[in-house]
């Protein structure tokens, strides 16, 4: 059982009010929040050891230097990844994925075939476009069922020796479907073709174990771990990432560099050209080994719990329709009242001090394909409480009726 109160303590944000009412944080998807143990590992660093790393013998940046890459290990341990050099450190999901579509360039050409699924947030699917445009390959698309789950019978026939990769998250954002990814991934392989999974919206819930997975690339951000924004990583294997070239041309990723030829680093490097988020690198690996402590096990039970309570209570709106209704989900409730738009339904929401999301939630395909502009998603973290749902419940109740 978690200590939900304990638990709570940590993050000093859920002590404030917003319009005057405490704040119900029901945005997870979009952003997780901080417990204190992290924000003090920022400070630290700002006040103790802040310089650039790798470049000084100076002890500021040696200290900077070994938290780094000891938060690298972290990561790498996590994850479960081979090799420590397998983990690229980028500023997030969409900068991992763009780094995978750039280094797969000369790779791919006219008449290979990458597959999408309908269910991805437009970063896995803008970069793979740009790919296929700059290479003259084909993008097929896995279709998604009314319950929000993919297809997998038109998976396995749009496979293909044609196909070279296939992406697809892990976990939806816009509905919370968890997807098939050890069936998804052992089906390409048999056609030679690389996956890449987006976890961006699994590791909050789930430690995924790449080395279990077999995956080629798995792709996250630290700010949806309870980490700081603008990091993240990339898991590559070493063989994917030694074939690839690299996205961006700066320091750091180089041998040797004359005005006639650049040789590159070897992995991680390559891919890091730059002064990278040093501070938000160490902080996502003390992101890890907050939840880690917490433990995984123990984080999906309970928001697993919140998920049946929150489905149960909103269901009983009169009215309200939820959109992803998989039996294998995680704690993200999507939903529509009928006749209101979401937008309004989000902003009296906020009226009442309750962060939600609402739009298409940067997955326009999904809309489409319910035929609607958008939903109102509340997405529930291990930090969130039954109590809240209920506010949250009696807050829709109000909304529904202010504006029928
Ligand atoms: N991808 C994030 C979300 O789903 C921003 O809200």
């Amino acid at each position: 059982m978690l200590d939900i109160n304990k638990i709570r303590k940590d993050f000093p944000i859920l002590n404030r009010t917003v319009n005057g009412k405490p704040l119900v944080y029901f945005d997870n998807a979009a952003t997780s929040q901080t417990p204190q143990q992290v924000i003090d590992v920022i400070v630290d660093y700002y006040s103790n050891y802040n310089a650039n790393i790798h470049r000084g013998v100076h002890t500021l940046s040696q200290e900077a230097t070994d938290k780094y890459e000891d938060a690298r290990h972290i990561i790498q341990q996590h994850f479960n990844a081979e090799k420590a050099h397998e983990i690229i450190f980028t500023s997030g999901t969409t900068h991992s994925i763009n780094l995978v579509a750039n280094g797969f360039a000369s790779l791919i050409k006219k008449g290979d075939e990458l597959i999408v699924s309908a269910l991805e947030h437009h970063s896995n699917i803008v970069p793979w476009q740009m790919l296929c445009e700059k290479t003259g390959a084909t993008l097929k698309v896995i279709p998604m069922t009314l319950e929000g789950e993919l297809d997998m019978e038109a998976y396995a026939n749009l496979l293909s020796n044609k196909t070279k990769l296939v992406f697809v998250n892990h976990i939806s954002n816009a509905l919370g479907t968890i997807n098939p990814i050890k069936t998804i991934i052992d089906q390409a392989h048999k056609f030679g073709a690389a996956v890449l999974i987006d976890g961006a919206q699994a590791c909050p819930h789930i430690k995924p174990d790449v080395q279990a997975l077999n995956v080629d690339f798995y792709v996250t951000s630290a700010h949806k771990i309870c980490g700081p924004t603008g990091v993240g990583m990339l898991y590559g294997k070493e063989e994917w990432l030694t074939k690839m070239q690299p996205y961006q041309g700066g320091g750091e990723m180089i041998d040797q560099v004359t005005f006639e030829k650049t040789t590159y680093a070897g992995l991680p490097h390559k891919f890091e050209a730059g002064t990278p988020n040093i501070c938000g690198g160490i902080a996502f690996g003390a992101a890890l080994n907050y939840m880690n402590a917490i433990g995984f096990d123990k984080i999906a039970g309970y928001e697993h719990e919140l998920l049946e309570y929150g489905t149960k209570k909103l269901k009983e709106i009169e009215g309200l329709k939820i959109y992803g209704t998989s039996k294998n989900k995680t704690s993200v409730i999507s939903f529509n009242l009928e006749g209101i738009h979401p937008y309004d339904v989000g902003t009296l929401l906020d009226k009442m001090g309750i962060a939600v999301r609402t739009g298409h939630h940067c997955a326009q395909p999904i809309m489409d394909f319910y035929k609607i502009p958008g939903t109102i998603r509340a997405s529930f973290a291990f930090y969130n409480s039954k109590t809240e749902i209920d506010a949250l419940v009696a807050g829709v109740k109000k909304a529904k009726m202010m504006l029928s």
